[in-house]
């Protein structure tokens, strides 16, 4: 087993995450279940050093491999004085800045705001769980800064940003993710939270599992990314963790939020909702729609139920373009994660080898349909790009699914 062992910022412990109103957009809410001024989250993992050290199976102490320590004038060279033509994004956290480091690697520098509600804590999780967790569907953290007060994170920069950026509120000129990069998307999280679940020991429950947390490169190849809510996950007999409920609104499993139990399943279903939002291309909570379609959930349970109305779940900036006997396939893993009940819910073994066999299946889609288009006049190709989506293919594929 894999222990913490921590240093403190400001020697502060026992700093308690604030809770934060969820009134930002992406920002996270969190709750004290436990009533108690410091919940059982606000523990395990700092105890106040100096240095990000980690314990081995055998209690030996090592150095966080790979994450180097940085000088805040390094991180203030590579910014330019963190200006504000650097500025990439902004969270709950603090702000997130593209830089260039002496070595000339570009890098995504994320500054924890001192007045923020996301703490010391957040931050040095962050640090140890990506020094232990590394994976090609998880971001990289190149380096961390703890120069007096000031607490930074270096991560390899992620050139298209996050998934958020590519779902919604899309500008008229933006192209929409096309049904295929969409499943990719879904292949490479569900990889990434495979990894956390399965490969880690104990596992990881990642708990922040949202399009904002999913980063993309060039070839929308995804990466998780922000680890400061994870916990390692229930060993032995125990069946759950207790702890403080956070994560963001709208993403949370329903057991998770009313009672703190956090599982494995927790994770499933915000992935089912990260689902949802690809399939539809509508925020988890959007304040901005009328009443009744403001949560994804509640909006979709009446389409979910009634095979008949899937196709009306389907984002309209995809224009017909995407193989029914898929969306079908799509509707259904979706629908399994955001079971009630978390026993119900699948594996994420299970929902990756589901994801990569419609994976395949869209990619034979596009190959036929790409066939199609250059065999046609120009002028036909948008006719035929619907033709997966007419109403004779999803009979075939309603009884099929
Ligand atoms: N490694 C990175 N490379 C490129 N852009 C990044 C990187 N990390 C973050 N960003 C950008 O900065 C934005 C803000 O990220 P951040 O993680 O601080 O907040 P968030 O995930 O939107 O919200 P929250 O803090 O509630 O999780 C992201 O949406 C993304 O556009
Ligand atoms: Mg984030």
């Amino acid at each position: 087993m894999v222990c913490f062992s921590c240093f403190s910022p400001g020697g502060n412990g026992e700093r308690r995450i604030e809770i934060e109103n969820g009134t930002r957009s992406g920002s996270r809410q969190s709750a004290d279940s436990a009533g108690s001024g410091r919940g059982k989250d606000s523990d395990d993992n700092v105890n106040g050093k100096g240095k990000a050290t980690l314990k081995d199976t055998e209690g030996n102490s090592t150095r966080c491999s790979g994450a180097r320590s940085f000088t805040f004038l390094e991180l203030a060279a590579a910014t330019r004085g963190f200006r504000e033509v650097n500025l990439i994004g902004e969270g709950g956290f603090g702000r997130v800045y593209k830089g260039r480091l002496e070595t000339g690697e570009v890098v995504a520098i994320k500054q924890l705001d001192h007045d923020g509600v996301q703490g010391f804590k957040e931050f040095l999780v962050e640090v140890l769980m990506l020094s232990l967790l590394h994976h090609s569907k998880l971001v990289t953290l190149i380096g961390y800064c703890t120069d007096g007060d000031q607490r930074l994170l270096v991560y390899e920069y992620m050139p298209m940003g996050s998934l958020e950026d590519h779902l919604f509120d899309l500008e008229p000129k933006k192209e929409p993710l096309s049904w295929n990069t969409r499943i990719k998307v879904a292949v490479g999280a569900a990889l990434g939270l495979e990894h956390l679940h399965c490969k880690a020991n104990p596992p990881v429950i990642y708990r922040d599992l949202k399009s904002a947390n999913i980063l993309l490169d060039n070839d929308f190849n995804p990466k998780l990314s922000d680890f400061g809510l994870a916990k390692l996950g229930p060993v032995g007999d125990n069946t759950h963790v207790s702890t403080r409920v956070m994560g963001t609104y709208g993403y949370c499993a329903p057991e998770y939020a009313m009672s703190g139990k956090l599982t494995l399943k927790s994770d499933i279903y915000s992935f089912g909702v990260v689902l949802l939002e690809l399939i539809t291309g509508r925020r988890a909570i959007d304040c901005s729609k009328k009443q009744g379609e403001q949560n994804l959930i509640a909006w979709s349970r009446p389409f979910l139920r009634d095979r008949r109305k899937f196709t009306q779940l389907v984002d309209p900036l995809l224009q017909g373009r995407f193989p029914v006997r898929c969306l079908h396939h799509a509707i259904a893993i979706t629908a399994m994660c955001l079971q009630e009940q978390p026993t119900f819910r699948p594996l994420i073994g299970d929902v990756v080898v589901a994801l990569e066999y419609l994976s395949s299946q869209s990619n034979s889609y596009e190959v036929h349909n790409s066939r199609i288009h250059s065999s046609l006049p120009r002028s036909s190709s948008k006719q035929d790009s619907d033709i997966f989506s007419r109403e004779s293919d999803y009979r075939r594929s309603a009884t099929s699914v």
